[in-house]
């Protein structure tokens, strides 16, 4: 068996473990980043795309803005679409300039990894049987598997960024973490298709058969989601179907519709939100999914788990410098607010724009009123705007 250390133990290799393996190498403390799946699957899962301005201004800052200067898509506004018309909310001018950029997941994840293998600190892929030992101790354990053979890792401290189905935080006792969750009655089919995007910025879309979700991934890649139900049958949407549906809930009076072309993924996502309570354990501390999911109505699951990371490693950093653990102590109770902060605004985003079967025609007019409300205030659009730039 091999027994090595390392200062901090990273489980997982999506945008939170890597960015935090990136910020600590950036503070000189030493990490090792374990992922149980392959390099090619974690890089080729398509995932949300919109990156707050908090999270490009910290891309940039650590050397990661180059590809995202060039390649990612600036939004100042989003429209807002509803009964046959789409609104503009000019984002930018209602925070004081600031916007979102378009640049998928995947591509973060890509930079995040180009620049751990820069660095020559170890990212470990295919790693199996990981399980996380004396997280209660001054000295946590990993214990993995990889290229057959059984490993050790001896660390300070253990930050699990393992996702939503990790095993990190299942190995925290249920009695010390609360569990707040809700499970949506319905999900998003979602697909790529190679042509070129009709409207410059996105347009979410609540129709009385469901809501709509125009994106992009760049100037000849369009995104696009339907809402449908959490066990939706995907051979029952065949590419035809998909178009007409999305040209139903999407077009509006004015003449505006997605262009068609090759749909190159098409796939169906679950939605939830969850909340657990505290994001640490011992010396075991939780970022990103692992700790909580919003839905992806308001595009804010790849930022939460960034802020995460951008907070634990400045705690790390703050211990390792002045062996001060005052931010670590604070790290779960600002993350959870700050979570909660999130929860709220993507509930509301995935409640106006969502039609339930629970729901009858009072709900929908409601919804609409919502909405109505929404694109003549200034207030109201200013307090969207917030949320959603970040
Ligand atoms: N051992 C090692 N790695 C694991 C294990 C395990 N037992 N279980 C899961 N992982 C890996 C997953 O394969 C995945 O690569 O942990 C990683 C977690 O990455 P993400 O699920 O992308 O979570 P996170 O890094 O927190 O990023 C949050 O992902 O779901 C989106 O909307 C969300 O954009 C947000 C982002
Ligand atoms: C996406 O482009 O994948 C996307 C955009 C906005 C969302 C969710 C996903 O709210």
């Amino acid at each position: 068996m091999d027994v090595s250390r390392t200062q901090v133990g990273i489980v997982g290799a999506g945008p939170a473990g890597l960015m935090l393996g990136h910020l600590l190498h950036r503070h000189g403390i030493d990490s090792v980043i374990l992922e149980n799946r392959s390099r090619d699957y974690v890089i080729e899962r398509v995932r949300a795309g919109v990156l707050e301005q908090g999270t490009v201004d910290l891309m940039r800052d650590v050397g990661l803005g180059g590809r995202l200067e060039r390649e990612g898509l600036r939004h100042d506004g989003i429209h807002l679409a509803f009964e046959g018309v789409r609104y503009r909310i000019d984002m930018a001018a209602l925070t004081g300039g600031r916007a979102i950029t378009i640049y998928g997941q995947s591509e973060v994840v890509k930079d995040l990894i180009a620049a751990r293998t820069e660095t020559a600190r170890p990212l470990h892929f295919n790693v199996e049987h990981l399980r996380v030992d004396e997280v209660t101790s001054s000295q946590p354990v990993i214990h993995y598997r990889h290229d057959g053979e059984q490993h050790q890792l001896q660390c300070d401290f253990i930050a699990g960024c393992d996702g939503f189905h990790g095993i990190c935080r299942p190995s925290i006792p249920a009695a010390h973490l609360t569990i707040y969750e809700r499970v949506y009655p319905f999900a998003w089919l979602g697909i790529l298709a190679r042509a070129a995007p009709t409207s410059r910025e996105l347009v979410y879309s609540l129709h009385d058969r469901g809501f709509a979700l125009f994106s992009m991934r760049s100037d000849e890649v369009t995104r696009l989601y339907l809402q449908c139900s959490p066990d939706e049958d995907l051979s029952a949407w065949p590419d035809h179907r998909v178009w007409q549906e999305l040209a139903v809930r999407l077009s509006t009076s004015d003449g505006w519709r997605p262009a068609e072309g090759a749909i190159t993924q098409k796939s169906v996502t679950g939605m939830r939100s969850f909340v657990a309570d505290p994001m640490r354990y011992g010396r075991l501390y939780l970022a990103g999914d692992a700790a909580h999911i919003v839905p992806p109505t308001g595009a804010k699951g790849l930022n939460l788990a960034i802020a995460d990371v951008l907070r634990l490693s400045r705690a790390f950093a703050a211990f390792y410098g002045s062996r001060d653990s005052g931010l670590l102590d604070l790290y779960s109770e600002v993350s959870v607010k700050r979570a909660w902060r999130a929860q709220r605004f993507s509930w509301w985003m995935t409640s106006m724009l969502h039609r339930s079967d629970s729901a009858n025609l009072f709900d929908y007019r409601r919804q609409i009123a919502e909405l109505d409300y929404l694109v003549s205030s200034e207030a109201a659009m200013t307090s969207l705007a917030e949320n959603y730039v970040g």
